[in-house]
């Protein structure tokens, strides 16, 4: 089972932050996962969520604020005192930290339910320019971001998110087309995702975070889990599931 880090390792440290990929580059797990949406003078930065409320001392829409106004907030206390001064980083800032390891990228377009008109290239772009294209995966609920990703660069891998699944995901898939499933855990065990996985789909499931799920997911054949607990799931594997 191949571990990726949700939001960086962000059951220890503040989500989708430096600090938080530092420390799971230091791990040696498979991956790991980070959102991304665009700010109003088209900067491409790492935050779940559409607003900063949630994860910082300011507010208001990242879409409506320049990055220069979006980097004056604190992205650290909200979590613990400890990370006090964390700003939000670029997807440039995010992918320098990985660039000398091995780990996988998986980048979410959170272009759900805003449109980002061009976020899908100004991502390729910035993979290109750091000269990792092959140790990508651009995934979205936007299933029309990951079709474009596949029209933009059909070599990369791209994946679809699914909360509720769809009949014959395997042929929506191969017509996106989409090189993976990424699915949540409720779903993940549904009959159109385990006739997925046997007609060789790759299947990614979030979030797993208690380790009674892991060998049921291997049992299916789940490629992978999304955790925000990596060095517990590591142990856990390497004792022998
Ligand atoms: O990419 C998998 C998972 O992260 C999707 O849900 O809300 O955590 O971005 P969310
Ligand atoms: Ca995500």
């Amino acid at each position: 089972m191949k571990i990726y880090a949700h939001r960086g390792y962000s059951a220890k440290y503040p989500e989708n932050t430096l600090v938080a990929f530092r420390a799971t580059a230091e791990l040696e797990v498979e991956g790991v996962e980070f959102d991304v949406h665009l700010t109003a003078d088209r900067q491409v930065v790492v935050i779940h969520d559409e607003k900063i409320n949630r994860t910082s001392n300011g507010s208001g829409y990242v879409k409506d604020m320049t990055f220069e106004e979006l980097r004056q907030y604190d992205y650290g206390s909200w979590f613990s005192d400890e990370f006090a001064g964390e700003v939000i980083p670029t997807l440039a800032e995010v992918l320098d930290v990985f660039k000398d390891t091995n780990h996988h990228i998986n980048i979410e377009l959170k272009s759900d339910i805003f449109v980002y008109a061009g976020l899908e290239e100004l991502v390729l772009r910035e993979v290109e320019k750091q000269g990792m294209m092959g140790r990508v995966v651009i995934s979205s609920f936007d299933h029309e971001a990951v079709k474009r990703v596949a029209e933009l660069v059909p070599d990369v891998e791209n994946a679809a998110l699914f909360v509720n699944m769809i009949l014959d995901v395997a042929d929506y898939q191969k017509k996106l087309p989409a090189k993976a499933l990424h699915v949540c855990l409720p779903t993940a065990v549904r009959k159109p995702v385990l006739e997925a996985i046997s007609k060789g789909s790759i299947v990614r499931v979030w979030t797993v975070n208690d380790i009674q799920y892991v060998d049921p997911l291997l049992q299916i054949g789940v490629d992978s889990i999304f955790t925000d607990e990596p060095e517990m799931m590591l142990e856990f594997l390497k004792k022998g599931v």
